[in-house]
C-alpha cells in the first residue's frame, strides 16, 4: 500500500512540489509506463482540488490515444492539432484554457468540464503524449499550475516512455 497524501496548503508551487515528489517516488524504478501514468493520474486526481478529469493521452502514430485517467470515460481517439489535447501536442506547448467554451475546436468528453490545462510530455526531443486536466470551474488553472504540471511533466517523462 502507498500512503502518499498532499499536505495541508494553499500554497500552490508548494502543493505542485509536493505532488512531483510523491509521482517521482511512485514510478521510481518501475519501467512500465502505462502503470506508471495510471499511479501519476491517480496522485493528480488525490493532490488537486478541483477536478472532473485527469489523465494521459499518448502519441500512436499522428493520433493522441486514450492513456490512464480518473474521472468520466473520455474520447477514444484525438488527431494532431485537434481539440485542447492535440493543439497542445502540434505545438509542443502548455494549453491554459479559462473557458472551454471559447476554445475553437474544443472536444467535450464530460459536459462538466469549464475549464482545462493541457501539458506536452518529451522525453529525449520527441513528444511522446500529453497530461489533461479538466475543472468544473472556470479559470480553476493558472501558471503556478503550468508551471508545476510542466514541472512535474519533466520529472517523470523518462518513465512515461518506457513502453510506448
Ligand atoms: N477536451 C479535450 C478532450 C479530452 S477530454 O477533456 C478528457 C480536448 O479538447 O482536446
Amino acid at each position: 500500500m502507498y500512503d502518499f497524501a498532499p499536505a495541508d496548503t494553499a500554497d500552490k508551487p508548494a502543493l505542485h512540489a509536493d505532488l512531483r515528489a510523491a509521482a517521482s517516488a511512485i514510478v521510481a524504478g518501475e519501467p512500465d509506463a502505462i502503470a506508471n501514468m495510471a499511479n501519476v493520474a491517480a496522485l493528480v486526481w488525490q493532490y488537486l482540488p478541483d477536478l472532473n478529469w485527469a489523465g494521459f493521452y499518448r502519441l500512436v502514430g499522428d493520433d493522441l490515444v486514450l492513456g490512464p485517467f480518473q474521472g468520466k470515460a473520455a474520447c477514444i481517439r484525438i488527431p494532431l492539432g485537434k481539440g485542447v489535447c492535440g493543439t497542445a501536442a502540434a505545438t509542443r506547448a502548455t494549453q491554459l484554457v479559462d473557458d472551454v467554451h471559447a476554445f475553437p475546436g474544443h472536444i467535450a468528453c464530460d459536459a462538466a468540464s469549464a475549464s482545462e490545462i493541457v501539458v506536452p510530455i518529451m522525453h529525449d526531443g520527441r513528444l511522446i503524449g500529453v497530461l489533461d486536466l479538466d475543472s468544473p470551474i472556470i479559470a480553476r488553472f493558472d501558471a503556478a499550475d503550468a508551471a508545476g504540471l510542466e514541472a512535474l511533466c519533466r520529472a517523470i517523462a523518462p518513465a512515461l516512455a518506457s513502453s510506448l
